[in-house]
């Protein structure tokens, strides 16, 4: 496998970087795939209407990830576990409306494929067909082989999702998975599963970094890490806590580029300012 330097990494608009490359066309998991095999590092974020996605698309982000976080941070639920396949196909079809070039990664939700493999299928065909997606995510490894080995063969895409899985808070609740040998050993064992039933690449959430790199390793598919340290292949990030609109405290491995909370409210407090103050509209805003 080639190892690109920091410097090769970078933008290059002649070169086949997944960011920064030049390409016209969709991405799609053969261009994943090949990412890894040149050691490439790649940016992955959520989306859940066209307008971000567009904006992100326009930015060069490869992969967007219609995740089912939407249920916390779109749709004003507590958890994830309320969001319905309706809801996500709904949204997942703005995303990919919205875009021209990313890979878009729709979210199956909870209660749409643990009843076993055929209820994965019938699920993860209306994200295809309904919103266009070009992949899935499922949470769990030897857990949703089953599902995962179906979908692969059916022609569906499979991005894995490890570590701590959002689905499951009320039996794990949300803490760090895999510390520990027996643990440790658990989570190697699932990513080995997925790459096995055919995932085209591993999320992994909340995972000690040394943990996540010996997967990185071991696996021939890239692995997306959130809070799981520098060495996994793909780093993603929930949109809302990476641009400051989520609010509140946010977790340790959030990096905030942006504060639109605070641009929001500055701007929504003008504008209620000069129509209170009757400064707005003018004359230029006014039709005759
Ligand atoms: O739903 C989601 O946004 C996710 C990411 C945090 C990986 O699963």
């Amino acid at each position: 496998m080639t190892q690109l330097s920091a410097a090769q990494n970078t933008p290059d608009s002649s070169s086949k970087a997944l960011y920064g490359g030049k390409s016209n066309r969709r991405i799609t998991v053969r261009d994943i795939t090949l990412a890894k095999e040149r050691g490439e590092k790649w940016p992955m974020l959520t989306a859940y209407d066209a307008m971000t996605a567009s904006v992100f698309d326009e930015a060069g982000i490869p992969v967007m990830l219609v995740g089912d976080s939407a249920g916390n941070c779109h749709l004003g639920y507590e958890t994830t576990v309320p969001v319905t396949l309706d809801e996500m196909t709904m949204l997942s079809a703005a995303v990919v409306r919205g875009t021209k070039r990313a890979l878009i990664v729709g979210d199956l939700p909870f209660g749409s494929y643990q009843e076993g493999p055929v209820q994965a299928l019938r699920s993860a065909t209306r994200l295809v067909k309904e919103a266009g997606v070009g992949a899935v995510k499922l949470e769990g490894g030897e857990r949703s082989l089953a599902q995962t080995e179906l979908l692969v063969q059916s022609g569906i895409p499979v991005m894995s999702h490890l570590g701590l899985t959002p689905q499951s808070v009320n039996t794990m609740g949300y803490r760090v998975q895999g510390r520990g040998d027996e643990d440790a050993h658990r989570l190697l064992r699932d990513a080995k599963a997925a790459q096995d039933a055919g995932a085209f690449a591993v999320v992994l959430e909340l995972v000690p970094a040394e943990l996540a790199a010996e997967v990185t390793r071991s696996l021939q598919i890239p692995t997306v890490g959130i809070g799981a340290g520098a060495e996994c292949d793909a780093q993603v990030l929930v949109w809302t806590d990476m641009l400051g609109l989520t609010g509140g405290k946010m977790p340790r491995f959030v990096k905030q580029y942006a504060d639109l909370r605070g641009v929001m409210g500055e701007a929504a407090k003008a504008f209620a300012q000069d129509v209170v103050g009757g400064t707005f509209p003018q004359e230029e805003h006014s039709v005759h």
